[in-house]
């Protein structure tokens, strides 16, 4: 009886192990933005758990490197604390949200810009209050419409080796934000129509599909559950080669 149950319980641990990819990083001490988060010596900070593998997967090597950070979406300020912690000395966070009390946040080191992320002309003032940015998270109000206008007004505008983070992209499904399943309009068929934008070099029918700005400037779309990471890298028309002595 104990060893049926000792042998079952094995199985399962074994299994999960084989079905999690990276289970270690979740682990903090292994994770310094999960470390911070789970002992968190400052202000409310709300996240979702298994955000802290992804974001320590594609942040790391801004660490120690002074990078511009622009959170969008401040709530009570604790994110722009750990940002600053993990990202190291001479970091900048900018922290974007509609509610004014956020101001209070501002430091030194961490600029508040108060607005709305569904604002086109407002995150064109953004653009011209931040010229430079190496990762933007955006954790703002979540809803499609606003999703949408700040991928498109400020993912041009990250730098051509930066990172932009959308995450929270489950409320495409959630009709309260304007979401539901395979809906047009919304941030996830709108990350799917990326995909192809990706390929654009391949299009054999250029009306409907070609290399544009952002084929030329994106290195790879991550799908992760409820978040979607785009990594920019300068592409050139890729280019293929035989090389070696023929076989046959
Ligand atoms: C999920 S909370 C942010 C959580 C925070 N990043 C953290 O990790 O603790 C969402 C924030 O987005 C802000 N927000 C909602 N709608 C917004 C909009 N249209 N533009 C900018 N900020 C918005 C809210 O005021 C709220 O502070």
């Amino acid at each position: 009886m104990l060893g049926r149950l000792l042998s079952d319980v094995l199985r399962q641990l074994t299994a999960e192990k084989r079905t999690s990819p990276r289970p270690e990083a979740q682990l903090p001490g292994e994770n310094p933005l999960a470390e911070y988060f789970f002992n968190n010596p400052g202000r409310l900070i709300h996240k979702w758990h298994h955000y802290f593998d992804i974001y320590h997967r594609h942040f790391a090597r801004f660490r120690g490197r002074s990078p511009v950070v622009v959170e969008i979406g401040v709530f009570h300020g604790g994110s722009l604390q750990m940002w600053h912690h993990y990202f190291g000395p001479g970091t900048r966070v900018v922290g974007i949200d509609i509610d004014p009390r956020c101001r209070s946040f501002e430091d030194e080191a961490t600029t508040i810009l108060i607005g709305d992320q569904g604002d086109r002309r407002f995150l064109a003032e953004v653009r011209g209050r931040v010229p430079h940015i190496d990762i933007l998270i955006d954790d703002g109000g979540h809803a499609m419409a606003q999703q949408i206008a700040t991928f498109e007004e400020l993912y041009p505008h990250v730098q051509p080796d930066g990172i932009y983070l959308c995450e929270d992209i489950h409320t495409s499904f959630m009709p309260e934000f304007g979401g539901g399943h395979r809906r047009e309009g919304t941030f996830l068929e709108y990350g799917k129509a990326l995909v192809d934008r990706l390929y654009g070099w391949y299009s054999r029918d250029h009306t409907v599909l070609t290399a544009d700005e952002f084929t030329r400037a994106t290195y790879a779309l991550h799908f992760y559950d409820s978040v979607l990471v785009i990594e920019k890298s300068p592409k050139a028309p890729p280019q293929t080669s035989l090389t070696g002595t023929p076989s046959f």
